[in-house]
Order: C-alpha cells, then structure tokens, then sequence
C-alpha cells in the first residue's frame, strides 16, 4: 500500500501541472491546499470507474456532470484523484466480492471523513463555536448536498424560493414555511443571513450585529447630526445596544402572518 500512496501523490502533481497550462486552475488550487489521500482499504487496489459502472450503472452515468468529475477519467491511473474511489477507496475487493454492504469499500454517507480529507477548510467550519453537528454524527454532508449528480448544491442555490431554500426547509419548516407578509430577504437564500456549516456568531449568523440587516437596508440617510434613519423613521434609539431582530422589534425576520413590518 505504501507504493499506492506515492502514487496517489504523484497524481496530484501532475493534475497541477496541467492547471499550469491553463486548463483547470481554480481547482488546482484547491487540491494544492488539500492534496490528500484517498481512504485506505486494506489489501485493495484501484481498480477505476469504469468496472463500478457495471454494476452502479445510473450513479456512473450521473457523476459525469458532477463538479467532482471534472478530471474524471476511465483510466484507472486517475482513480484515486478524482474518480468513484477517490470517495470510496480501492475498489478491487469490492469488486471481487460481488459488491454488497460491508467493510470492503467506503461508504461517506455514514462519516464524512473522506469528504474532510479534501476539503480542510469545511472541516474547520464545522470546528467552530456554532455549527452544523456533522463532526458530533448528528447530521451528514448528504443531507444538504447530493455527491454524484450536477446539483451538488441540491436546491440550496437556484432560483425559485422554494427550491432555494428546500434543504434547509427538511428540517426547519418553521423559518422556510410561506408566510402572509415575506421577507423578501428569504429570495435570496438562507445563506444571505447564515453561514450553513457554522461560525463564531450565534445561530450561525454571518454578521452578529446590525450589519447583518444593514446591508440590504441601505436606505440610510447619513447627515451630519442625523442620527440611523431607516424609512421615514429615526432608528437611533430603538437601534442602540439592540439588535434590529431583538423582541418587539422587527422579530419576526423570516417573516410574518400580522406584521408588514415583520413582528410577531
Ligand atoms: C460486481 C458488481 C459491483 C461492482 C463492479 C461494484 N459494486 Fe459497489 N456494490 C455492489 C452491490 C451488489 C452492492 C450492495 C447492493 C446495494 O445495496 O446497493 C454495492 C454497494 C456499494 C456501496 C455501498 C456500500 C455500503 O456499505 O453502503 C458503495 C459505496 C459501492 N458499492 C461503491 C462501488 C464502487 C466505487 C465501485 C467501483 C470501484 C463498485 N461499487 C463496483 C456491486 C458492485
Ligand atoms: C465526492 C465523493 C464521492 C464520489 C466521487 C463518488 N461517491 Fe458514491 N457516495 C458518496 C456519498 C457521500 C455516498 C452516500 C450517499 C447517501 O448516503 O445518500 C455515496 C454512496 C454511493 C453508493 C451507495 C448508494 C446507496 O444507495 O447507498 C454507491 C453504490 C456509490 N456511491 C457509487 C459511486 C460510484 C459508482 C461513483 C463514481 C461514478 C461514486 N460513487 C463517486 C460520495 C461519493
Ligand atoms: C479527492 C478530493 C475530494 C474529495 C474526497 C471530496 N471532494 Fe469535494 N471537491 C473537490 C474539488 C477539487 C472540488 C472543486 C471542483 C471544481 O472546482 O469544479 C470539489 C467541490 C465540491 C463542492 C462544490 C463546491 C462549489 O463551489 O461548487 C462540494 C459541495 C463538495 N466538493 C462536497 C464534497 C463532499 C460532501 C465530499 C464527501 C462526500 C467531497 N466533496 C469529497 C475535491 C474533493
Ligand atoms: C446544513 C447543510 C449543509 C451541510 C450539512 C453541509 N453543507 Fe456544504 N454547503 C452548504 C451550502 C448551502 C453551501 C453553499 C454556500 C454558499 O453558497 O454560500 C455549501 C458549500 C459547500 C462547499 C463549497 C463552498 C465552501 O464553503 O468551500 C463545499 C466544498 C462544501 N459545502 C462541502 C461540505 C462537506 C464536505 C460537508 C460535510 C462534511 C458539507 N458541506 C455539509 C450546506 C451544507
Ligand atoms: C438534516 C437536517 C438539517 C438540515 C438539512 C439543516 N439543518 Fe440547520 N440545524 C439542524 C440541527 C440538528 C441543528 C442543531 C440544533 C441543536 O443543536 O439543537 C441545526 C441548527 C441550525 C441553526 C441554529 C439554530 C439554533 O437554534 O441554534 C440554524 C440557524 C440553522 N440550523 C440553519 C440552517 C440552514 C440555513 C440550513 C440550510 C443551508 C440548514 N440549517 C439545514 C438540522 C438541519
Ligand atoms: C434576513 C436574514 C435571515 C435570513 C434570510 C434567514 N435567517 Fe434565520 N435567523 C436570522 C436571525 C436574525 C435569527 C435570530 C438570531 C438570534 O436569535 O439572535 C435567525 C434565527 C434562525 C434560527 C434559530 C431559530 C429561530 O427562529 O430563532 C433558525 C433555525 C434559522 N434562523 C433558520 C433559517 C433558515 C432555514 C432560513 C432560510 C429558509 C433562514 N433562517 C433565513 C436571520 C435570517
Ligand atoms: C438580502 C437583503 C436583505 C437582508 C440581509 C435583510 N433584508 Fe429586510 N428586506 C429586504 C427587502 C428587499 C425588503 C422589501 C423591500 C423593502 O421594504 O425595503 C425587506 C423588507 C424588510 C422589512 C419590511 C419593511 C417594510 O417597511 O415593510 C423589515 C422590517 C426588514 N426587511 C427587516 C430586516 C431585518 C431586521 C434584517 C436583518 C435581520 C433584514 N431585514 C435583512 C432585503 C433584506
């Protein structure tokens, strides 16, 4: 397995070098940061994404299209960089075994590990005070994004509210539910609001203060002497040491069934 291993790092080399020349720079970079290993089966080797296709003939005919297949290719040399087994490890027991549900090849569904492996940056994300509980095993990165089709995103990013907002929605109905007065807000996505892997400020906010607010809200008059006007309302007072969301103000910020002005 030890000679595997070099190789695998000899392929990340040669990915950049073809960036190098152009073609696939963005994603260079991002394997430069995270240039890993594929997980590890004991005793297997690459087999390449042809031979799983036999018999997982529609996930192999989705992942094409997927962002992880943009080196996808049949030869097995790119196997454990970009192909089925740079998810799932070394196919070749799998595959001599018939397939099936066991301890012979990865299934990431269950721990995100591999997924970790290449993407550092979401792993310190999901490290921070407030968080998804991915790390904890109380939540998956499937549950918010599909692995082997094009939308990656699923619906999180799209154009329809309700499609952009649909995997949130699975588990928090009470924010993504319609409402008599909207916050036109929500149009553009959950995430305009929270960062969905996790962050320093409470409830996963972007900004923790009324910045959050203030950059769609930008109606602002600045005058000298004039103090935060909102509308045709002096916001100054009601605004200090407060958030602009806090109780008895505009509360309800994903929406309300009594208040244009979004109260409860
Ligand atoms: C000879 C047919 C065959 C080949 C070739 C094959 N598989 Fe499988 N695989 C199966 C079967 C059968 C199952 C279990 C059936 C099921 O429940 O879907 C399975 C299950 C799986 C699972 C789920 C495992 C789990 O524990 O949840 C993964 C992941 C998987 N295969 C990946 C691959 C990859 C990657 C390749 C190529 C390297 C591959 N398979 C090649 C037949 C095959
Ligand atoms: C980006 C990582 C990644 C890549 C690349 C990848 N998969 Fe998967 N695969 C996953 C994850 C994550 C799951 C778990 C999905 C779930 O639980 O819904 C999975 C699940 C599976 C399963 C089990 C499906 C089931 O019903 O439980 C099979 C079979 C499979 N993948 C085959 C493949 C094949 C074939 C390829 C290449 C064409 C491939 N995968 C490429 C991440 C990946
Ligand atoms: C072998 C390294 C590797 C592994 C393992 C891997 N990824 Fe990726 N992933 C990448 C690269 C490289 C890109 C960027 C592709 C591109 O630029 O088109 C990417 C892109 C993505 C994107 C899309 C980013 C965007 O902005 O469109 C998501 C989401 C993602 N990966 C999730 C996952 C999940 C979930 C897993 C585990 C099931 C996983 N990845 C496993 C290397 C990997
Ligand atoms: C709660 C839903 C959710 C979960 C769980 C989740 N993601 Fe994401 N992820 C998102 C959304 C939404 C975006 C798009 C963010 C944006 O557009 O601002 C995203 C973006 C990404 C990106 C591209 C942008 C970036 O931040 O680098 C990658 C890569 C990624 N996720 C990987 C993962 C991995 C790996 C896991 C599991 C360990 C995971 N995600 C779990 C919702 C989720
Ligand atoms: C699979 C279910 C699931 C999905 C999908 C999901 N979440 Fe969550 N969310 C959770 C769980 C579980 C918690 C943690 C709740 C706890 O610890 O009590 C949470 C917590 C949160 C919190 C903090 C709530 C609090 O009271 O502290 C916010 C904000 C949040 N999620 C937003 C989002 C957004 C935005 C999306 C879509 C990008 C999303 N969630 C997708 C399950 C999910
Ligand atoms: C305009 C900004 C904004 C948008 C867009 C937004 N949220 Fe929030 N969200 C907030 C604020 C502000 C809080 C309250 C934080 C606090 O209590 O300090 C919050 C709180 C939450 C909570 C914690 C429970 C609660 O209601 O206080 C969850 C869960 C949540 N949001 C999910 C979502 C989901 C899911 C979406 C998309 C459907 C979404 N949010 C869109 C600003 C937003
Ligand atoms: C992504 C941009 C965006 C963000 C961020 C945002 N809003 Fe809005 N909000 C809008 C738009 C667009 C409208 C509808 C047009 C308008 O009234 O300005 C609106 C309307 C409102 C209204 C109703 C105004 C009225 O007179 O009927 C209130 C109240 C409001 N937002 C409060 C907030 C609060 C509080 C926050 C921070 C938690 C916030 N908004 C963050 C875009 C945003």
């Amino acid at each position: 397995m030890k000679g595997m291993k070099r190789y695998a790092i000899g392929g990340m080399g040669g990915l950049c070098a073809m960036a190098l020349i152009g073609l696939f720079l963005s994603a260079c970079s991002t394997l430069q940061r995270t240039v890993t290993l594929p997980p590890e089966i004991e005793g297997a080797t690459f087999v390449g994404n042809k031979v799983c296709m036999d018999c997982h003939t529609n996930i192999a005919r989705a992942f094409p299209a997927s962002p992880h297949a943009r080196f996808h290719k049949d030869d097995p040399k790119w196997a454990g960089i970009s192909g089925c087994e740079s998810c799932h490890g070394q196919g070749s027991r799998h595959v001599a075994a018939g397939g099936g549900r066991n301890s012979l090849i990865v299934n990431p569904g269950k721990d995100p590990t591999t997924c970790f492996n290449c993407h550092l940056e979401v792993h310190a994300e999901f490290r921070l005070p407030q968080h998804h509980p991915v790390v904890e095993g109380r939540m998956n990165c499937v549950q918010c994004h599909d692995p082997h089709g094009r939308d990656i995103m699923k619906p999180a990013r799209g154009l329809a509210m309700a499609r952009l907002n649909e995997s949130c929605a699975t588990c928090h109905r009470d924010q993504a539910r319609s409402f008599v007065f909207e916050h036109e807000a929500m149009r553009e996505g959950c995430t305009v609001c929270h960062a969905p892997h996790g962050g320093v400020n409470r409830k996963m906010l972007i900004q923790p203060d009324n910045n959050l607010c203030l950059r769609c809200h930008a109606e602002i008059q600045h005058r000298p002497g004039d103090g935060l006007i909102l509308g045709k309302f002096d916001h100054s007072s009601n605004a200090r040491g407060r958030t602009c969301w806090a109780a008895g103000c505009h509360s309800a910020v994903h929406g309300s069934n009594i208040n244009s002005r979004l109260h409860y």
